[in-house]
């Protein structure tokens, strides 16, 4: 098992030294060599105080893993290996806890590892900061803005595979708990000429490369791309693939950074179009045309392209098209066109080209930050991390070199000026003496540079802004004059003639002795660059664009603000935004990584001494350390001083009670460290030389291991003692239960049988008692059946004395009623004959039938011929006087009922006792027409004078007139007709005339047929051959269906002494005309009601369907 490592100092388990300033002895080998050792065991960091030395791996190291930033979380900087964690835990809490703003200064030249640092520093102060889901998204979002600057912002060089080709400080803002809030970038300087043109075995930005390599087909159409690198002139070739980098993968890392960023998809898509169209501009080629008068003129060869980049863009293809072939010049209301010449031409449309990638960059820039911003307006704590290009040195070194070199020069300064300035405070803060020490300050390059009047960018605007012709050869001339004396000017034509015959200086250069060793630019294009010129036509046909993203990008294209005052050239612009970063940085509290580049090779493992000991040098490293040792090596707070050698001295050993300034001052007399090696602070104690602290930190090793003994002897001594002790306590403990669980066991025993013992005597004593309680009772309950015994005896004697009482007295009224009767019969025998026994029957029976009457008379029922009421029988041989009795009795008060009526009413009962006699139990309709009296003359057709004509035509009396339905013997259907019977006739009239329409005497009714249901039909059969035959039978429905058959039967009847054949039947016979038709009643659920309808099948059946 590996063994555990618990670090409390950096000076454990040391490689080398971890931190250059305990280096002994000094020297440049010795500094590298430690840093050699440390990098060939995978250390790459090492301090000189708290500046972060990093050299780059070029191979990943585990040492960035979630576990080591938990390690490294909230320790003290110099508790664990040296670790730009270290740094950035440092650079975290004194911004949270001592609300310090910080800023992270990364510098090192191209490939050392800075925008990697950067990116360490980043995500450890994401890793240790407040969490929760708005945290984590800010985080997020400040993370991922990475990979979408570096797409669009970085390159591969010679030097470096991912080179920043733009210079990036970013603000990371807190709040007072320490958790993000947002960021604001800001960004210096993109080098655009390489978008045009890049170095042989570079490349051009790495989107340009990943939009062909990861962009699906659907988008490269729609971006009118090829993936096809060599279809575009802006892509060098040589090196269009890089190893170890997918830029398929690279594109979709770079849209999900966008997506998480912020961008809109068509935010995305805007962009991607803006670099297509870049792309796409390198391949508009020019060729000669020369005009008339002489003037050169150019022509687009292959119109093709520019028509695409047209419908990307949304511009006017003409209007481009003009603006590459003329340019028009404004001054003071005057416009002057000229044409270009085909080298005027490409000028302008690299210019475009560059201007159009630079300025989406800033705008990208600007939009980032926009997603990025702090949401509140509350105060807020800053980290500001600075990752700019690093110092370069190519073959040919032009404008952009030289503007990256100088703000390479600013920050060496800014790290000078810091470094000494901190130290210096230091010193003064604690009260220590101090000396001056002596390095190279490189004030005087950047004044070189810089100077308002004197310096290079000076004259090189100067140049610029003068009227006349300016050329670079102008501009060199210039300097030549103007900074021959400067010690770090080099040119071939300087006025002092130092450098006449030096070979390695072309005429058309200049060299310049930075610190950072000695750069050589090429003059040519400085002009240009400066000037940063577009043509007004190009902006304006921008600003004309039907794309909101271009047209946003060229605000100076609106001819509605054309500006004729100059931009501000490039060069001063960028000394600009220098100062204004270099004034910033100075606000806040400094934490410094130099990073160096191991080699050339971009090799892991590969240490070249000589190009890490040139970077150590111009980095003035050695200086750091010897600054930082002038005064004194080593310092530390007396508590943590104490806290670590304490136990080097009996006094302050295990713990020193007094003031911690005093403990270290004990500890160090008693260890006779040397006086001058050593010197008291307010708060520290500084130690010159490290040699002295290795002395103690040898002594207090060799202690430690005494302390360890002593430990292990008294932990061993206090192990086995606790554990004896703990054996003892325990057997007592032990000793203790088995004892208790004996005499409860015991206790247990004895308690039982108390309990049995007891529950015997008591068993005993409860059934003694029983006992007793029985014997009472029993006693008791003896008496009782005794007493009872005794009074029952008592009762029968008492009874049987009573009965005997009343038998003699019966015996005596016996033999007292026998004696008399003797003496009566004595008496009286001369009296009785042989009947008197039936006389005394007789009157014993006429005494019963007197009571039975008598009873009878008072319990007569009603009157009433229904009540059917009759007293109960009383004797049983009354039972037929009974019966007799309640049948006269009925017939009586039925007669008295008669007798009431009137002979009007006992006409109409005997008409409806004919009805009775005619279709009672044979017709379903009768029930009904029982309580109707029959009223015979429906219509009052002597009082309706509609009807006098009828009436008249009448003599006799009107028995029946009543309007019934005449059923059409053809089809079924019904006709109103007044029915009229007479004495002799039944006739029928017309209902609304009242005219006759047949007339039938009774003698030819021969028969009327109805149904046995409830229905109202009934039909008159004639006999045949009579007059009134002709048309056949007649079928009648009518509402006084009995009253009306009952009185035909009567009035035939009184009439012809014959009774008319009434035929009740479902199914009958009637003669209509010639045909025998059936009249067949069917029961049926009709649709119409309760109505009965009649219906003529064919001409042999006629249905009637009854409800
Ligand atoms: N700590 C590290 N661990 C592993 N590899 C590293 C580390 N730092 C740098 N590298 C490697 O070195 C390469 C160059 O590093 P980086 O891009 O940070 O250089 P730079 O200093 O920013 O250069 P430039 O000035 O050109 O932008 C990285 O792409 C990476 O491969
Ligand atoms: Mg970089």
């Amino acid at each position: 098992m590996a063994k555990m490592e618990v670090k409390t100092s950096l000076l454990d388990n040391m490689i080398g030294v971890g931190d250059m300033v305990l280096l002994e002895p000094l020297s440049e080998v010795s500094f590298i060599n430690n840093l050699k050792k440390r990098f060939d065991h995978s250390e790459i960091y090492t301090y000189i105080g708290s500046v972060v030395v990093s050299v780059n791996p070029y191979r990943p190291l585990p040492i960035y893993s979630p576990e080591k930033v938990e390690e490294y979380r909230n320790r003290n900087f110099y508790e664990l290996s040296p670790h730009i964690f270290a740094l950035s835990d440092e650079a975290y809490r004194s911004l949270r806890d001592q609300d310090k703003d910080q800023c992270i200064l990364i510098t090192g030249e191209s490939g050392a590892g800075k925008t990697e640092a950067s990116k360490l520093v980043m995500s450890y102060v994401a890793a240790v900061c407040g969490k929760g889901a708005e945290v984590n998204q800010v985080k997020e979002q400040l993370l991922q803005s990475n990979p979408v600057l570096e797409a669009f912002g970085n390159a591969k060089t010679v030097r470096n595979d991912n080179s920043s080709r733009f210079g990036k400080y970013m603000d990371i803002e807190f709040d007072f708990k320490g958790d993000p809030l947002g960021g604001v970038i800001s960004n210096y300087l993109l080098e655009k000429s390489r978008v045009v043109k890049q170095p042989r075995g570079e490349r051009n930005f790495h989107i340009f490369y990943q939009i062909l390599s990861g962009a699906s087909e659907d988008l490269l159409n729609k971006l009118k791309l090829e993936r096809d690198f060599s279809r575009y002139n802006y892509l060098s070739l040589d090196s269009a693939r890089v190893n170890g980098v997918d830029d398929a993968v690279n594109f979709r890392t770079v849209r999900n950074a966008m997506q998480i960023v912020g961008f809109m998809d068509h935010e995305t898509q805007s962009i991607l179009e803006v670099v297509a169209a870049v792309l796409k501009l390198g391949n508009i080629e020019f060729k000669p045309e020369s005009r008339v008068n002489g003037l050169d003129e150019s022509k687009i060869k292959d119109k093709n392209e520019l028509k695409e980049i047209c419908e990307l863009t949304g511009i006017d293809q003409s209007v481009l098209e003009r603006a590459f072939s003329f340019r028009t010049v404004e001054a003071k209301q005057e416009k002057v066109s000229t044409t270009l010449n085909v080298a005027q031409a490409y000028y302008a449309r690299d210019a475009l080209a560059k201007n159009l990638y630079s300025r989406l960059f800033s705008w990208l820039v600007t939009r980032i930050n926009e997603s990025i911003k702090a949401q509140t307006k509350v105060r807020k704590k800053v980290m500001g991390v600075l990752d700019i290009y690093g110092f370069e040195i190519f073959e040919d070194n032009s404008f952009e070199q030289f503007i990256i070199n100088y703000c390479n020069e600013k920050l060496q300064q800014i790290f000078i000026e810091l470094t000494l300035k901190e130290e210096q405070e230091e010193y003064i803060r604690e009260d220590i003496e101090w000396t001056h020490i002596e390095y190279f300050n490189n004030a005087i390059i950047c004044d070189l540079i810089e100077n308002n009047q004197t310096g290079i960018l000076a004259m090189l605007d100067e140049e610029c802004l003068r009227p006349g012709t300016v050329t670079d050869d102008t501009f060199l001339e210039k300097l030549n004059q103007v900074c021959a004396t400067h010690q770090h000017f080099e040119s071939r034509m300087s006025k002092c003639s130092r450098f006449l015959n030096d070979t390695s200086l072309p005429h058309s250069c200049f060299r310049i002795q930075h610190y950072a060793g000695k750069v050589m630019y090429q003059v040519e294009g400085f002009v240009d660059k400066n000037n940063d010129l577009l043509y007004r036509d190009l902006s304006q046909a921008m600003w004309k664009a039907n794309h909101s993203l271009i047209k946003a990008l060229f605000p100076e294209g609106n001819p509605a603000k054309i500006n004729l005052k100059r931009p501000p050239t490039a060069g001063s612009q960028f000394k600009a935004s220098v100062a204004t970063l270099m004034k910033n940085l100075q606000t806040k509290n400094p934490n410094y990584i130099r990073c160096i580049k191991p080699n050339d090779k971009k090799a892991a493992h590969i240490f070249n001494e000589a190009l890490v000991c040139h970077q150590v040098r111009y980095l003035g490293l050695l200086e750091n350390v010897r600054v930082r040792r002038a005064g004194y090596a080593f310092r530390q707070p007396y508590e943590l001083c104490l806290e670590r050698y304490k136990m080097l001295c009996k006094q302050t050993w295990p713990h020193w009670r007094g003031p911690a300034r005093a403990g270290v001052e004990v500890l160090f007399n008693e260890l006779e460290v040397p006086e001058e090696e050593y010197s008291f602070g307010r708060s520290k104690i500084f130690i010159r030389n490290p040699r002295t602290l290795f002395k103690l930190e040898d002594l207090r090793k060799q202690r430690l291991e005494d302390l360890a003994t002593l430990i292990q002897k008294i932990y061993r001594g206090w192990k086995c003692r606790t554990h004896f002790l703990l054996m003892k306590r325990s057997q007592i403990v032990i000793a203790s239960w088995c004892r208790r669980y004996a005499q409860q066991k015991k206790y247990q025993r004895i308690k039982s049988s108390a309990i049995v013992v007891q529950s015997y005597i008591r068993g005993w004593k409860a059934r003694k008692l029983l006992r007793e309680l029985k014997h009472q009772k029993r006693c008791k309950e003896a008496a009782t059946t005794i007493a009872a015994y005794w009074h029952g005896t008592q009762a029968r004697r008492e009874l049987k004395r009573l009965k005997e009482e009343a038998r003699r007295k019966h015996a005596v009224a016996v033999i007292w009623a026998y004696w008399l009767g003797l003496k009566v019969r004595r008496e009286y025998r001369k009296f009785f004959r042989a009947n008197a026994g039936r006389k005394i029957y007789e009157f014993t029976l006429q005494k019963i039938m007197q009571k039975y009457f008598l009873e009878m008379k008072n319990k007569l029922p009603s009157l009433s011929p229904i009540d059917k009421n009759w007293p109960a029988r009383p004797y049983l041989f009354l039972d037929s006087t009974h019966k007799e009795l309640k049948r006269i009795f009925h017939l009586w008060r039925c007669k008295k009922y008669r007798d009431q009526f009137t002979d009007q009413q006992k006409l109409i009962y005997e008409e409806k006792l004919e009805a009775s006699e005619l279709f009672k139990d044979k017709k379903a309709l009768y029930p009904a027409s029982v309580g109707q009296p029959f009223h015979g003359t429906y219509l009052e057709i002597s009082k309706n004078p509609k009807y006098k004509k009828l009436k008249d035509a009448v003599e006799e009396k009107i028995i029946i007139a009543e309007v019934v339905n005449k059923i059409n013997r053809a089809n079924g259907k019904c006709a109103s007709r007044i029915f009229l019977l007479t004495k002799n006739n039944v006739l029928l009239a017309d209902q609304k005339s009242g005219h006759i329409k047949s007339e039938v005497p009774l003698g030819d009714v021969t028969k009327v047929s109805m149904s046995s249901q409830n229905d109202g039909f009934f039909a008159v059969h004639l006999k045949e051959g009579s007059g009134a035959a002709g048309k056949g039978d007649f079928l009648f429905s009518s509402d006084h269906l009995i009253e009306m058959a009952t009185q035909l039967y009567r009035t035939t009847l009184s009439q012809t002494k014959q009774k008319l054949n009434i035929e009740i039947s479902d199914e009958f016979l009637v003669q209509f005309k010639q045909d025998k038709v059936c009249v067949k009643f069917i029961q049926s659920n009709q649709k119409n009601g309760n109505i009965p309808t009649c219906k003529r099948k064919n001409n042999r059946l006629l249905e009637v369907a009854v409800p």
